[in-house]
């Protein structure tokens, strides 16, 4: 297999707008793959769907990793954002039980959130260009704004206080074992393991659909990213993001 290290070169900033803006700008200077931007505070910290992400100062990791998949095209582009949470996860595997992968890229412990992922693409005509990689991880944060749906963070989960710096670390190391797998195309692999990794995976739930709800099973989740579901009468649909809300009432 071939292997890559990610994480060589790791930029330390007290206080940034967003880590995905500056590595943006940073790989336009044509910075190494691998380069990590890390901040104690984000005064524009970014979520998905237009979003904020909010953290705490020095307490959680708010970073973003620059990666440069020139050799996947465009439609395989969600391997990154699976390859990406695999790594959380293998890393988060090592201090709680329970983490799972919700659809299309958040991680859970159990029903609550403890990292958010936003990945920005360019391309370079049907190829990927670069990835720029955010990780929110939630780490020693005990409280949290009350419009943040379901939050936690290691702290609270386990009670005890980590070093940010070694955690990323760790997290560089796990990040490196499964960007060195897409590298060498073992896309069925990675596919497998996020798969197994899928939050609700394996019973029947109530989704939403275009104010539709309905019951239906994880069938499957494509490499362009769409999740399969299969409903009660055996149909299988699938949904881009946004398309689709898990309802989180219902059983
Ligand atoms: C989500 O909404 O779940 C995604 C959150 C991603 C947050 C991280 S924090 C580091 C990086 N910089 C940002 O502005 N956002 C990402």
């Amino acid at each position: 297999m071939q292997r890559v290290v990610l994480g060589k070169d790791i930029i330390w900033l007290d206080e940034v707008d967003s880590t995905n803006v500056h590595l943006a700008a940073l790989a336009m200077q044509k910075v190494e793959e691998g380069t990590v931007v890390v901040a104690k505070f984000q005064t524009e910290g970014r979520g998905q769907r237009g979003n904020t992400w909010d953290s705490e100062v020095a307490k959680n990791l708010t970073f973003s990793i620059l990666l440069r998949p020139t050799f996947l095209p465009v439609k395989k582009q969600f391997l990154v954002s699976k390859v990406v949470a695999l790594a959380i996860c293998d890393t988060l595997d090592c201090f709680v039980s329970g983490i799972s992968i919700k659809w299309p890229n958040d991680i859970y412990v159990g029903n609550a959130k403890i990292a958010g992922i936003l990945i920005e693409n360019s391309f370079s005509s049907h190829i990927m260009d670069t990835s720029i990689v955010g990780i929110g991880l939630n780490v020693n944060q005990t409280d949290f704004a009350d419009d943040i749906p379901n939050p936690t963070s290691l702290c609270l989960l386990t009670g005890k206080e980590y070093d940010l710096n070694a955690l990323l670390e760790k997290l560089c190391h796990t990040l490196s074992n499964r960007y060195s797998q897409l590298i060498s195309e073992n896309f069925d692999t990675i596919s497998k393991d996020y798969f197994g990794k899928l939050y609700r995976k394996d019973k029947y739930y109530t989704y939403m659909a275009n104010g539709i709800t309905f019951r239906a099973i994880i069938f499957g989740v494509r490499d362009s990213g769409e999740l399969l579901l299969k409903t009660e009468s055996g149909d299988i649909k699938s949904f881009f993001f946004k398309e689709i809300s898990f309802v989180h009432n219902g059983h």
